[in-house]
C-alpha cells in the first residue's frame, strides 16, 4: 500500500438507523460488529450495495476510497471494483463478493447479489444461432 493512502472512511455506519440515512452516492463502511464482515457501502438509486471492505488486490480499505458512476476505486493501488456485481472494472482480476443491503424494521439484512447475465461482445455476437440454426451477423 501506499504510504499516504487515505485509510479510514469518511463515515461509518453501524445500525439501521444509520443506514436509513445514508445519503445517496456516499461511500461509507459498514461495521455491525464482531462476527461481520465490514462492508464498503453505497447507496445507488435507492438500494444499498456492498462488497467487502478488503481490496481482492492486497487488502486496503474499500470504503476510504472514491466512488463514481458504479464503481469504487480502491486507495491502494487504483483498482475499480463494481458496486453491483462485485467484478473489477478496466482490468482483469479478482472479482470480489457484492451483496444487497436492506433494512427490515432494526433489523440490517444482507442478501448476495444476482449475478448479470453475461453480455454479448463483438466476438461472441458473430456466433450465436438464431431458432432456425443459422448464424447471424
Ligand atoms: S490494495 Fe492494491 S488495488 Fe487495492
Amino acid at each position: 500500500m501506499l504510504a499516504s493512502m487515505r485509510t479510514r472512511p469518511a463515515v461509518v455506519v453501524r445500525d439501521a438507523e444509520g443506514l436509513r440515512r445514508l445519503p445517496d452516492r456516499a461511500l461509507a463502511r459498514l461495521d455491525l460488529g464482531t462476527g461481520v464482515l465490514p462492508l464498503c457501502i453505497v447507496r445507488l438509486r435507492g438500494e444499498i450495495r456492498g462488497v467487502p471492505d478488503s481490496c481482492p488486490h492486497l487488502g486496503a480499505p474499500l470504503s476510504a476510497g472514491e466512488f463514481h458512476g458504479t464503481a469504487v476505486t480502491c486507495p491502494g493501488h487504483g483498482r475499480r471494483y463494481d458496486m453491483v456485481t462485485g467484478r473489477p472494472v478496466g482490468v482483469t482480476g479478482e472479482p470480489t463478493a457484492a451483496y444487497v443491503v436492506a433494512v427490515d424494521h432494526d433489523e440490517v439484512q444482507l442478501r448476495a447479489a444476482q449475478p448479470q447475465r453475461r453480455r454479448f461482445g463483438w466476438w461472441q455476437r458473430d456466433r450465436r444461432k438464431t431458432r432456425d440454426g443459422s448464424a447471424t451477423r
